[in-house]
């Protein structure tokens, strides 16, 4: 489909691919858009710089959102409501305890009629909903290399639909 994709493995649940620059990483975003749905809960993972703010980036714009859209670092989430759906990018790199998760009514949030994007997961422990997919964004050359990852039936259908989309 386009040159991300050129060093794409696949399997049922797993799919990674070169993204050679930071508009590769808004395509990847802008592409993955049309396959979300509400209800689903996408965790990137990766370090400070990785690329998952840019990647949220490309979801959004993906999905009709054409202002700006920032980090959500010192406030944990950023709502954004696009054509009657909501959709929460979260960061919990700053998060600091269950009290904290607790007052903020985060648990609400992760609901069948929202989408939810969360960077920094692993911050916030087993509060969590388990993910319908997890996003692994590592440095690798001049670039990033993407590694998806489906863990629910509707993280796969997601994945099916934008392969088919491919062929
Ligand atoms: N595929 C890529 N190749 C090179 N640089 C990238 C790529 N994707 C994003 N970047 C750059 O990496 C930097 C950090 O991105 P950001 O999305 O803020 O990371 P994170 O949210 O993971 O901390 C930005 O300057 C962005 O332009
Ligand atoms: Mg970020």
């Amino acid at each position: 489909m386009h040159n991300a994709h050129s060093t794409a493995a696949e399997s049922a649940r797993n799919f990674s691919c070169y993204l050679a620059d930071d508009s590769a990483t808004l395509k990847f975003g802008e592409e993955l858009s049309t396959y979300i749905h509400p209800g689903l809960t996408i965790h990137l993972i990766g370090d400070l710089g990785a690329g998952k703010t840019t990647l949220t980036r490309g979801i959004l714009h993906g999905l009709g959102y054409s202002h700006t859209v920032k980090s959500p670092t010192y406030n944990l989430v950023e709502i954004y409501k696009i054509s009657g759906v909501y959709f929460y990018h979260f960061d919990f790199y700053r998060f600091n305890d269950y009290l904290e998760w607790e007052e903020a009514g985060f648990r609400e949030y992760f609901n069948s009629d929202s989408i939810c994007v969360v960077e920094w997961p692993e911050k916030a422990g087993d509060l969590l909903p388990k993910p319908d997919l997890q996003l692994v964004l590592s440095i690798l050359d001049n670039g990033r290399k993407i590694e998806l990852q489906a863990c629910t039936e509707a993280g796969i259908q997601c994945l099916k639909q934008w392969r088919n989309q491919k062929n």
